[in-house]
Formats: structure tokens, C-alpha cells, sequence
């Protein structure tokens, strides 16, 4: 009897009038998009002319799937919708928008199968096909690596086959990209078997010294050309080699980097520059990682103006978990800022699960993915409060299989809660991604409310800045200049134009 009083009396809720309901109902929608990122900004006049547009844009969109969901792109793989999203009126805008900063991609993975394709015609470069795979090396004589077949050099091979089949076929190898994604790649086995493959693939041209020069000066270029002004790049730092074999430490591919965005900055003296965070296979032993370590702790003496920190990489299911290494990475971490990837599983109370306690316990700037992180609410919670930035890459989270439908993606939750995220595009080139403004289109459109604006977008360019590793003057510098380029924007956005 005494429950059902009191669940009278909890749950009858009376309202004056249906007004008051609506007033509270709007309220929660108020302090909901409050909380929500970028749910602070106020949108000058000439900034919500921008908004109205892309939100009409917008609305389009997410309406007709939810009228149609059977032609709903977003909860299908990215490979069959990519080709589609230069059409939309919403990527456009986002393209031509200023974006702020890249804090999480891997070298090796940005320039797409066409400028690898390119650089297949170098000279002095030799090609063996090994069984299924394929493998390259440029030489001043016949490698003598071992393989399978015969090392040809690769102007002979295809002078003696069909060109355009062999080209065809060659430029399979430098893709993720197929047209039935859902039978090649049915789970996160088959796709990052093929993601590592690529990497192994792409190193012998890539670290050729000469094309590794212009390879990160054109990776600068094409980040500038899609509207980003800084880059903090994860490398392994691959000994770069000469034709005559000459092997050089990891320590010359840092200096080269450094070479090379002082050239791009001369030449782009709007563009803020890069930084590098050394970021080694996770697959290791504990001398491994002590090497790792002690050569991180060189560079950051030796090109500390670049050097932004260290983290540990590979499918993160199979690698070592941090709390194997924690009496190493904890002194280390009196020098060394840290950016682990953690929690890039779908496995609740893993050891991959569990990396993203030890990423915050180890004093993590920022986290590589953070996917798992939802399930942790005290880690929730210590992320807001100490202002430590997920980075989180839903293209690359799709084709590594993750996630399918992205709406399911765990960012729809952080934009929600107004947690500190940045977004990046980790490997676009493996798949064949826009440096960065496909990650934000898919975000906006497919993760991201209906509701959400152009307050996000400008709320995660800033944070992009915000987040990064530049110093206090640098930083305020890097965020006038987005300033500038944001009001230009702003200026010209003509929305007849899309
Ligand atoms: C490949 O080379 C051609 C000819 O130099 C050039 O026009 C094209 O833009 C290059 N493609 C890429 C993706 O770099
Ligand atoms: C080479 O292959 C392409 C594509 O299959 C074909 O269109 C072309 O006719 C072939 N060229 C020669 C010379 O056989
Ligand atoms: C650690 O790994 C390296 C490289 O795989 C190997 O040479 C070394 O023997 C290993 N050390 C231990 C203690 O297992
Ligand atoms: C930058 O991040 C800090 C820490 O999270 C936050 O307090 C501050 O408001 C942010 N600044 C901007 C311009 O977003
Ligand atoms: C806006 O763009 C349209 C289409 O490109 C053009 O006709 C029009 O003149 C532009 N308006 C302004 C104010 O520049
Ligand atoms: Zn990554």
C-alpha cells in the first residue's frame, strides 16, 4: 500500500497548462545544446548568413534519409558513399572552410594510391611481385632483398606488359579501397591485415631520401590546399636509404622533417608548420621500448623546436598493453609528453579497454581515438576536467571496422557531454580521404545532431589549435591567424556559390 502512495506521488507530475510543459520541455533543449560543443559560441549577423546556408544544406540531407533509410549513406561503408560526397552542398562549404589543425595522422598513410602511382616512375626503381604481394626498392643495381620472383626494374616491367592493365593492377596494392567492401573486409582481421600490408608496400618507396623530402613537403601542400594550418604528425621515423644502399639513423629522418617544414613555411608563410611525435610499434619488449625511449628523449634534444612527443601504434587488440611498461613509461614521462592511442576497440573490459586508464594515469596530453571511452565514466569525467583532447578519426574507425553506421559512433555521445575532442583523418590516403574535410562532413552530417551547427564546426577548428601542442605565444598566434581566415570565410561565403 505504502509503494503505491509514494509511486502516486513520484510519478503524477501535474502542469498548469500545456505551456509549462513546453516551456520545460524547451528548456532541456536549451541546457542540452548548451553543454553540447561549441554550444557556448554566439554566431555574429554576417556568421549566421554561413549557418543558415549549410544548415538548409544539412537539413536536406539528414531529411531524406530519414524519410529514406533505405538510401541512407552514412550506415553504409564509406567506400560505397565516398565517390558520392563531392556532391553535397555541405562538404562543399565544409571544404572551403577554414579548419584549424590535424593532430592525429600517420605519415605514411596521407598521399592517396594517385601520387604513389606517380612516383612508380622514378627512375633506378625495381619491383618483384612476391606471391599475392608486391614489393619495391630503389637501387643502383638489382636488390638483393629476397623475393619470390625476379627484381625487374620497374620501367622494363611495364614496357613488357599493358601499361594501363599493369597500372591497373598495381594501383590495387596501394589502396584499402574496393568496390565490396562488406565481403573483403568482414571484420577488423581482414581489415587491418590489409591496412599493414599497405605500410609495407609504400616504406621502400616512401623512405627513398630524395622522394621523402618532397613526400612530406607535398603532404604539407595538400593539408594547406584542403584549408588546415597546422599538423602534429605521428612517425615511426623509418631509416631513409640511398641508391647505393646507404642506411641512415632515425634520427636524420627527424632532422628531415624539420628541413622540410622550414622549406614549406618559406614558401607558405601563412601556413603555422608541423610538429612530430614519434610513435614506434606497439608490438614490443620492454629493451625494445627502452631503445624507443632513449631515442625519443634524442630528438626532442636534438630538433626540440618539432618535437612534440612520443606514443606507441599498431592494431592496439594485438599489441602490448601500456600496463606492461609502466615503471618505464612512468619515468620517462618526466621528459616525454604522451599521446597513446588507447581504447581504438570494440572489446569492453579488455587490456585495449583498459589502455585508456593507463593513457590518463600516465599523464596522456591527448588520446589517439579514445573509442572505448564512453564506457568509463570516471574517465569521462577526468578527460573534461583535466582538459585532455580526444582525437577521434570516425572515417578511419569505419574502414577498420569499428563501427559501420556511424551514427553509432561513440563522437555523437562526446559532442553531447561538450568533451574536449579534435578531429583528424589518421591515414586518409590508405583510403583514399580527403586530407581532412571528409572526417568533418561525415562528422557533422552522420555523427553529429540534426541540430548541431556552424557553431560545432568553428568550436572543433579552435579546439584543434587549442589542443595542440604549440606554446602559449605560438598558440595564441596559430588562433589570431584562424581568426583572420575564419572572417574571410565568413566575408566572402557566398551561398548561391554552392
Ligand atoms: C601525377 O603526375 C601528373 C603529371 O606530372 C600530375 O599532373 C598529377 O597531378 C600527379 N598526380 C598526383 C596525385 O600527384
Ligand atoms: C591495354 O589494356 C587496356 C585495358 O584493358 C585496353 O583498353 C587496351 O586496348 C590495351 N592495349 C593494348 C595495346 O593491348
Ligand atoms: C626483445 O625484442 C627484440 C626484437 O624483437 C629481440 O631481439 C630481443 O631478444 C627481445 N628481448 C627480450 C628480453 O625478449
Ligand atoms: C582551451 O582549452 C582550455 C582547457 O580545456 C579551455 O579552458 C579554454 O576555454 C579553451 N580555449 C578556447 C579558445 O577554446
Ligand atoms: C554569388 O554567386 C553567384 C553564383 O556564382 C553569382 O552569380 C553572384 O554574383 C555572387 N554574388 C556576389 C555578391 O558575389
Ligand atoms: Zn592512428
Amino acid at each position: 500500500m505504502r509503494f503505491v502512495i509514494s509511486y502516486v506521488f513520484v510519478f503524477t507530475v501535474c502542469y498548469a497548462t500545456i505551456d509549462d510543459y513546453k516551456a520545460k520541455r524547451a528548456k532541456i533543449l536549451r541546457d542540452e545544446g548548451l553543454l553540447s560543443v561549441g554550444g557556448n559560441i554566439k554566431l555574429t549577423d554576417k556568421e549566421s548568413t554561413v549557418n543558415n546556408c549549410i544548415m538548409q544544406h544539412k537539413f536536406r540531407e539528414v531529411d531524406y534519409g530519414f524519410r529514406n533509410p533505405q538510401h541512407y549513406k552514412f550506415s553504409r561503408h564509406f567506400f560505397t558513399y565516398k565517390d558520392d560526397i563531392r556532391q553535397s552542398k555541405v562538404y562543399q562549404i565544409i571544404k572551403d572552410m577554414p579548419k584549424g589543425a590535424a593532430l592525429h595522422i600517420h605519415d605514411m598513410g596521407i598521399l592517396g594510391p594517385d601520387y604513389i602511382m606517380n612516383l612508380t616512375y622514378s627512375d633506378d626503381l625495381y619491383i618483384c611481385f612476391d606471391k599475392s604481394d608486391v614489393k619495391f626498392k630503389f637501387s643502383d643495381k638489382t636488390p638483393k632483398t629476397p623475393c619470390k620472383s625476379n627484381w625487374q626494374l620497374i620501367s622494363e616491367a611495364r614496357k613488357s606488359s599493358n601499361s594501363t592493365k599493369f597500372d591497373m593492377k598495381l594501383r590495387k596494392y596501394f589502396t584499402l579501397c574496393v568496390s565490396n567492401p562488406d565481403t573483403t573486409y568482414p571484420s577488423i582481421k581482414e581489415s587491418w591485415e590489409v591496412f599493414m600490408k599497405y605500410f609495407g608496400r609504400v616504406i621502400d618507396i616512401l623512405t627513398y631520401r630524395p622522394i621523402w623530402e618532397q613526400y612530406f613537403y607535398d603532404v604539407l601542400l595538400k593539408f594547406k590546399n584542403d584549408n588546415v594550418m597546422y599538423l602534429e604528425v605521428r612517425s615511426i621515423l623509418p631509416s631513409l636509404y640511398e641508391l647505393d644502399g646507404t642506411l641512415y639513423a632515425p634520427l636524420i629522418t627527424a632532422k628531415t622533417y624539420r628541413k622540410t617544414i622550414e622549406r614549406f613555411k618559406k614558401d607558405h608563410p601563412d601556413f603555422v608548420g608541423a610538429k612530430l611525435i614519434y610513435a614506434p610499434s606497439r608490438s614490443v619488449n620492454r629493451s625494445q621500448l627502452d631503445e624507443y625511449l632513449r631515442l625519443a628523449r634524442a630528438i626532442k634534444a636534438d630538433v626540440p623546436d618539432i618535437f612534440a612527443g612520443f606514443d606507441l601504434v599498431g592494431q592496439e587488440d594485438l599489441g602490448s598493453p601500456l600496463i606492461e611498461f609502466i615503471p618505464q613509461l612512468t619515468a620517462a614521462s618526466k621528459d616525454l609528453n604522451y599521446f597513446f592511442h588507447a581504447g581504438e576497440t570494440d572489446w569492453y573490459g579488455t587490456m585495449t579497454d583498459e589502455n585508456l586508464i593507463d593513457a590518463i594515469l600516465l599523464g596522456a596530453k591527448r588520446i589517439g581515438h579514445a573509442y572505448a571511452i564512453s564506457k568509463h565514466p570516471l574517465l569521462m569525467k577526468e578527460v573534461i576536467d583535466k582538459g585532455i583532447a580526444l582525437e577521434v578519426n570516425v572515417i578511419s574507425n569505419t574502414v577498420l571496422s569499428l563501427v559501420r553506421d556511424v551514427r553509432n559512433h561513440p563522437l555523437s555521445n562526446f559532442f553531447a557531454q561538450g568533451m574536449p575532442v579534435v578531429l583528424s583523418s589518421d591515414d586518409p590516403g590508405a583510403w583514399e580521404a580527403d586530407p581532412l574535410s571528409d572526417d568533418f562532413y561525415v562528422a557533422f552530417v552522420g555523427v553529429a545532431s540534426r541540430l548541431s551547427d556552424l557553431r560545432l564546426l568553428k568550436q572543433i577548428a579552435i579546439n584543434s589549435l587549442n589542443y595542440s601542442t604549440l606554446d602559449g605565444v605560438n598558440k595564441n598566434k596559430a588562433l589570431d591567424r584562424f581568426n583572420l581566415k575564419w572572417n574571410a570565410f565568413v566575408d566572402h561565403f557566398n551561398c548561391s556559390k554552392y
